[in-house]
């Protein structure tokens, strides 16, 4: 993995970056110490090194049971508990694997919404399927997720009778706490922990993200590889400017504080939409907090260029774009050559696709950087579970970083909270009876 910053250093007055070393170092080094706010979630920071041979053997073990048993797997589960596991796998899958004979089951995402049209159409491909469910959730007691959890567990039953069932469903939640731990243990399933000090939004190296990565048929071997490199590459130790994470936090503040508010995370593959959504979370949740941080935003080029180009080219200035390159495909195709050339497109004939695709991307960020918006490039050799791997190390590591450079916790989402009390307040949950008083007044 390579990070570029040339291009958004050119926007700022010279040593800008530099500047924040010493801030950067800081922060490293409150993170490594456990002395940050926050510092009961930092079980992220070495978490790539922690994991064993063993712990893989048992995930690919459990996924191996799985796939043996099912023909699809639902994996419940909402935020952290589903977008590392969705953006590794959209990443990694055919574009077109829905529609193709593959032995490896269907992975189908559910619980992370609260969709009766959803819900009613999964439930109507499930008829007859032989299928597995992955129950995520840390707290257990997610409302998008139990309700999700409920009617998959009772049609599983159904379908697939009780004995089964227990041998298809894995739950993956705290080790003591939660309505998802208590329903696993009474029925015996198949567990995995979530750590106490691991958050959602960083949890996509723990069983959250590996068992339904390694359900999907991948490699978390390698996943967790390029993650592990990463850790060594973003340590405390290594130098400011060979640390690829706290450069990133740096640049991206300091491009911040000079107005550029809302960073657009830009890829040029569609593979690619899931890591931004999984981006998105992480840094929005983790910095959006005490009226500060950086709004997270993402576009699909080419894809956007026809949408959300105008805007980034011309709109108000206060973007900068991040964009994730890949080096090369993964498949090899041609502009075919065309006697009557009608389309005019022959002076491409020859050409690769991911060549013109390139040139897109080279085009689009010269103008982009003439119509005022700073680029930092992160590219990668190829896409596969390895440079997956360095991408999430870094990303946390980054986040993390740049979190306590603005000085909030970047480990809490009290933000969150607000609409599930309203929520349940207005569902006349039990124990929120007060809270339901004070809302049938507000609205009525
Ligand atoms: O990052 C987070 O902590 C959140 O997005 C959670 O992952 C999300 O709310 C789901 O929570 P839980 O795993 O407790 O069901």
């Amino acid at each position: 993995m390579k990070l570029e910053i040339n291009n958004a250093v050119s926007f700022l007055a010279e040593g800008k970056v530099n500047e924040y070393e010493a801030k950067v170092m800081a922060a490293q080094k409150a993170l490594e110490e456990g002395t940050c706010k926050g510092n009961d979630f930092l079980g992220w920071l070495h978490l790539p090194s922690s994991i064993t041979p063993e712990f893989i053997n048992e995930i690919n073990a459990t996924a191996k049971t799985l796939q043996d048993n099912c023909d699809a797997i639902v994996v419940a589960g909402i935020g952290g508990s589903y977008l590392g596991a969705k953006a590794v796998i959209a990443a990694l899958d055919d574009n077109f694997s829905w529609l193709k004979k593959s032995n490896a089951p269907r992975i189908l995402f559910a619980g992370n919404n609260i969709s009766e049209d959803y819900l009613s159409e999964l439930i109507d491909y499930l008829k007859g399927v032989k299928f597995g469910v992955i129950n995520i959730s840390k707290s257990g007691t997610t409302t998008e997720t139990a309700i999700t959890f409920r009617l998959m567990k009772k049609m599983c039953e159904e379908q697939m009778g009780k004995d089964v069932a227990k041998k298809v469903i894995v739950a993956i939640t705290d080790a003591k706490k939660g309505a998802a731990r208590t329903c696993a243990d009474k029925e015996g399933y198949k567990t995995f922990v979530i750590p106490d000090n691991v958050g959602g939004r960083f949890s996509v190296l723990t069983p959250v993200g590996l068992l339904p990565i390694a359900c999907a048929g991948f490699d978390i071997c390698q996943l967790v590889k390029g993650a592990q490199d990463m850790e060594k590459e973003c340590d405390v130790n290594a130098p400011f400017c060979s640390n690829p994470a706290a450069v990133y936090a740096a640049t991206r503040n300091a491009v911040y504080a000079e107005g550029k508010k809302i960073e657009i995370l830009v890829n040029y593959q569609p593979k690619l939409h899931y890591v931004s959504e999984w981006w998105k979370q992480l840094y929005g949740e983790s910095e959006g907090k005490d009226g500060k941080g950086i709004f997270p935003a993402s576009v699909d080029f080419s894809t956007d260029l026809h949408s959300m180009g105008q805007w980034i080219q011309d709109g108000e200035r206060t973007i900068f774009e991040t964009v994730i390159s890949i080096d090369k495909p993964n498949h090899d195709l041609a502009v075919p050559t065309d006697a009557e050339n009608l389309d005019g497109l022959n002076f491409l004939a020859g050409k690769h696709i991911d060549e013109v695709n390139h040139k897109a991307e080279l085009g689009t960020c010269l103008a982009h950087i003439d119509g005022g918006v700073p680029n930092i490039r992160i590219s990668i050799p190829k896409l596969d579970e390895y440079a997956l791997g360095q991408l999430i190390y870094f990303f946390e590591k980054g986040c993390g970083i740049s979190g306590l450079l603005i000085d909030v916790n970047p480990f809490n989402q009290p933000g969150v909270e607000a609409y599930k009390k309203n929520m349940f307040a207005l569902l006349g949950k039990p124990g929120y009876e007060a809270e339901t008083e004070a809302i049938q007044k507000r609205i009525s």
